[in-house]
């Protein structure tokens, strides 16, 4: 069942690409007929930009076959001239999200006991609409607006601040006395659903594109080069938080937001404050019920804890505050045809299989695929090619098949088979007895490894990805042709990139798409990444179950990239002590312990790692760390605490640098033992482990 264009350009024989791109170009130019004269577009930009680049590669191959007058022929765009970068002083977190009320139940739960209150300890939360726009930080110095920044990767965002200038909501100077000196304000920019009407009846009469929803409209009105163009579009803001400030106007979220009112912002109508998990759901529920008649897009409700020195102390976790939840409303649904099922094979060789939709608009987006997950999945759905499905999309999420309506079938539905080799490289695909079970894996696994060219360059995909080496210019679209190239192959080769091209012929200038600039500034980005965060290098590995928080830890408890390859290498004996403290580490279990140990007895990983280490430097984790007394420490936490939970002890040792350790052993540095200590406390005594209370531990890292 495996569609030919799943398969890698370098493997088609001639008759096949002929064909293919025969239909494609012929394809594409009924997608532009649509978009441009019948503005009314049937698949996403994404997927059209999916079909182009095919064709692109595969002329790229097969030049004899060049349609004329098709993609290939038209001259690219322009390279954009970039906006400048803005540092955030404080990064730009993203919220966890609630699905149901047991969830919102959980977090009021998880915050009183990080917080160590009882139940009857008053714990306030605001309650507000949760915007669907995108975010953006305002600095004021002396009362001044100075710039305005996106949210970029939440660490580094795009400088914005004239295009920010032009919405009416935002005021270039605060009002009111008492302004801190500095006060970075952050919130929402979005559209209104009539001025996203009205801007796309003004596009269409102009012959220009339209936007799919009023989060792209206001995203695409807010990134233009040319501040006059965003001046043209009807952008809104609501203010709902704050980065770096030299000193705050309340002590309680809600007084803050009180006082961005009184600066001169708009600040959500909605908002409010409630005690309890009962009043949160209630609030939920009246929100959710006016949705339909805002007059804006939403896609859920922001709790926050109201008090901000508890906000303080609770922190964050990985990229989002403990402090605060999203909790999302139901995703929309709409109901068609599945046509087909394809299959696509990810990073870690996961056969998935992809259901081919005829389109249809979700929530504002037209979709035309979604995910089955596994062949599990399929049966247990009882999904038939050629059925009536529903199909659901859930925030960012890629849009998901709910199930099939029996109804409306006719008979004509068939089953799909799944196939038991990999549909790109041949290789067999196998479904995986679990360990300690007689029960299948439910993803069946093309054997091909980093032969397999799919893996390879998921796995490259995946390196370069936000969390991971994040190049400027080198996204996932830019990996895939390089691969098809045959420019990358493995992670070293992104370095390589620039002293290889100057010894080819296609050189990269030359690309469509490409140009002298675009080509200077990739290849500065590239450089720029030859030293990286120790984190994002173990989590660009790709190895599986390794996430950035787990990435995190690793790159604390090990320091470096060269120590941490070592201890793999030693753990891979089970018997050894490097096994023992991996497994020792809080945080990472024994899956994800054995993933790792895994990946490192793999040869070609260890060699394409090898590589990559002869190319960057690993920058250990925040030298501002290190200042602390406790830096580079292991510490474990025992018996019962009294002035903080066994969390809020947690997240300050890490935050100060230490390793938290669930076990003592000899790499122990501290072991803080509470009342009703036990065999942790008498281990520690046998292996002359300095053993502190909590109060001697707090004294110690300052209170
Ligand atoms: S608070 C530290 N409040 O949601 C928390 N965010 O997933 C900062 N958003 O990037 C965010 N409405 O773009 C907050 N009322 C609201 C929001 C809101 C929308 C967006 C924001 C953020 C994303 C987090």
């Amino acid at each position: 069942m495996s569609n030919a264009r799943s398969i890698e350009v370098a493997f088609l024989s001639k008759t096949a690409a002929k064909k293919e791109m025969m239909d494609l170009a012929a394809e594409l130019a009924a997608h532009d007929k649509r978009y441009h004269q019948e503005d009314a577009p049937v698949i996403s930009d994404a997927e059209y930009d999916a079909l182009r680049q095919r064709y692109l590669a595969l002329e790229e191959r097969f030049p004899e076959f060049a349609v004329k007058g098709g993609p290939g022929d038209k001259v690219g765009a322009a390279p954009l001239e970039k906006f400048g970068k803005v540092k955030h002083a404080k990064s730009m977190l993203s919220l966890d999200n609630a699905f149901d009320d047991g969830d919102v139940e959980d977090f009021a739960e998880r915050v009183r006991r990080f917080l160590s209150l009882s139940d009857k300890d008053e714990l306030a939360f605001t309650a507000e609409p949760k915007i669907d726009g995108l975010s953006a930080s305002l600095r004021y110095e002396k009362g001044e607006l100075i710039t305005g920044a996106t949210r970029g990767d939440g660490q580094v965002g795009e400088d914005v601040t004239q295009n920010l200038k032009t919405i009416g909501d935002i005021p270039h100077r605060l009002k009111g006395k008492n302004i801190p000196d500095v006060f970075e304000v952050r919130g929402e920019v979005y559209m209104a659903h009539e001025d996203f009407f009205a801007l796309n009846a003004r596009q269409e009469k102009e012959g220009k594109p339209v936007f799919a929803n009023p989060r792209n409209a206001a995203a695409g009105s807010l990134r233009q080069l040319d501040s006059s163009i965003t001046a043209s579009r009807p952008l809104r803001f609501f203010a709902y938080a704050w980065g770096e400030v030299s000193g705050l106007p309340a002590e309680t979220q809600f007084g803050v937001i009180e006082v961005f009112k009184e600066m001169g912002f708009q600040i959500n109508p909605l908002m409010q404050r409630v005690t309890t998990v009962e009043e949160m759901i209630k609030v939920y529920g009246k929100i959710g019920d006016m949705r339909a008649t805002l007059s804006y897009d939403i896609d859920g409700v922001v709790y926050k804890v109201d008090r901000l020195d508890y906000q303080e102390r609770l922190g964050f976790v990985s990229r989002s505050p403990r402090w605060a939840i999203a909790h999302k409303f139901p995703p929309e649904q709409a109901m068609t045809v599945l046509e087909d099922i394809d299959i696509q094979v990810g990073r870690t060789g996961a056969l998935t299989p992809v259901a081919k939709l005829r389109p249809v608009t979700v929530g504002g987006v037209v979709v035309s695929n979604a995910t089955l997950h596994n062949e599990d999945e399929i049966a247990r759905k009882g999904i038939l090619i050629g059925d009536w499905v529903i199909v659901q999309r859930a925030g960012d999420v890629i849009p998901q098949v709910v199930g099939p309506v029996k109804d409306k079938r006719t008979g004509e539905e068939r089953e799909f088979e799944f196939p038991t080799s990999c549909p790109v490289c041949g290789s067999h695909a196998v479904r995986e007895h679990r360990e300690g079970s007689d029960k299948l894996d439910a993803v069946r696994r093309c054997e091909g490894g980093l032969t397999c060219p799919a893996q390879a360059v998921e796995r490259l995909k995946h390196f370069v990805s936000r969390e991971g080496l994040d190049i400027e210019g080198l996204g996932a679209k830019q990996v895939e042709a390089f691969y098809t190239e045959g420019r990358i192959k493995e992670p070293a080769d992104i370095f390589k990139l620039q002293s290889d091209d100057g010894a080819r012929e296609d050189k990269l200038a030359d690309k469509e798409g490409w140009g002298e600039t675009s080509v200077r500034n990739l290849f500065a980005a590239i450089e720029a990444r030859r030293e990286v965060d120790l984190d994002r290098l173990i989590f660009a590995l790709g190895i599986r179950h390794v996430g950035a928080t787990t990435a995190r830890l690793l790159a604390r408890t090990y320091g470096s990239m060269a120590e941490f390859i070592q201890q793999m290498e030693l753990a891979a004996d089970r018997s050894s002590e490097a096994w023992a403290d991996l497994n020792a580490i809080d945080g990472i279990g024994l899956i994800v312990a054995e993933a790792i140990v895994e990946f490192f007895a793999e040869g070609h990983n260890r060699e394409a790692v090898g590589k990559l280490m002869a190319e960057v430097r690993d920058i250990p984790l925040a030298a501002a760390d290190l200042s602390s007394p406790v830096a580079g420490k292991t510490v474990v936490f025992t018996g019962k605490l009294e002035l903080m939970s066994r969390s809020e002890a947690k997240a300050r040792a890490e935050s100060l640098g230490a390793k938290v350790a669930g076990s003592v052993s000899a790499k122990t540095d501290i072991l803080v033992a509470g009342p009703g200590a036990g065999s942790k406390l008498k281990k520690a005594a046998e292996l002359g482990v300095e053993t502190l209370t909590e109060d001697e531990w707090l004294k110690l890292i300052g209170g």
